[in-house]
C-alpha cells in the first residue's frame, strides 16, 4: 500500500500548492487585457484627434488676436499628443475609430462656434473638455500596469494628463469661468465630450 496515496494525503498535496492568480496576473494574450488596450488606443487617438480640431477652429477665429500665442501653444501640445497616438495605433493593429470624419468637423465645429462667442467662450470650451480629459485619462492611467508596453502607454497618458491639466488652468487664468452663461455652456460640452468618448471606444 506504501504507492497509493490516501485522500487526505491527496488533499494536503493540493492545498500546499501555489496556484497560479489568473484573475489578478493576466498572460500576455489574454483577451480582456487586448480588448482594453485597443479600446484605449482608438479612444484617444480619437480624442487628441478632436482636440488638435477644436484647436484649429479656435485659431481659424481668434488666430491673429492676443489670444493667439496661447491657443497655439495647446494647439502644438495637442499635435504632440496626436502624433503619439497615431504612431501607437498602427503598432499595436488597433482599427481606429470609423468616426474620425464626425471629429473633424464636430472638433473644429466646437472650436470655432465658441471662439465666435469670443475669447472668454473659447477657454470655457477648452476648460470643459480638458475637465473631462482629465478623468478619463486619469481612469486609464488606473487600469494599466506599470511594465512593459503598458507602463510606456502609462506614462505617456500621465504625461499628457499633465498638459490637459495645464490648458484647463490656462482656460481657468484667461476668465473662462467669466463667460455669459458659463455652467451652461460647461454642462453641455462635457456631455458631448463624454458621449464622444463613448462612440469612439465602441465605433
Ligand atoms: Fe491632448
Ligand atoms: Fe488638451
Amino acid at each position: 500500500m506504501s504507492a497509493r496515496t490516501t485522500s487526505s494525503e491527496r488533499r494536503a498535496d493540493t492545498a500546499g500548492q501555489t496556484q497560479p492568480d489568473t484573475r489578478r496576473r493576466p498572460l500576455p494574450g489574454d483577451p480582456d487585457r487586448r480588448a482594453r488596450l485597443e479600446r484605449i488606443l482608438r479612444v484617444d487617438l480619437a480624442g487628441e484627434y478632436g482636440a488638435r480640431r477644436i484647436y484649429d477652429g479656435q485659431l481659424a477665429v481668434l488666430g491673429r488676436t492676443k489670444a493667439g500665442p496661447t491657443i497655439q501653444h495647446m494647439w502644438e501640445q495637442e499635435a504632440e499628443h496626436l502624433d503619439y497616438f497615431e504612431k501607437a495605433v498602427p503598432r499595436h493593429r488597433v482599427r481606429p475609430t470609423a468616426l474620425q470624419p464626425l471629429w473633424h468637423m464636430a472638433g473644429f465645429a466646437l472650436g470655432a462656434g465658441t471662439a465666435l462667442l469670443g475669447e472668454k467662450a473659447a477657454m470655457a470650451c477648452t476648460v470643459a473638455v480638458e475637465e473631462v480629459i482629465d478623468e478619463h485619462y486619469a481612469n486609464q492611467a488606473a487600469q494599466l500596469s506599470d511594465d512593459g508596453e503598458e507602463g510606456e502607454l502609462k506614462r505617456a497618458i500621465e504625461k499628457f494628463r499633465a498638459d490637459e491639466l495645464e490648458h484647463r488652468d490656462t482656460g481657468l487664468a484667461h476668465g473662462a469661468a467669466e463667460t455669459a452663461g458659463y455652467e451652461a455652456l460647461s454642462a453641455v460640452i462635457k456631455a458631448g465630450s463624454r458621449l464622444a468618448i463613448w462612440l469612439s471606444e465602441r465605433y
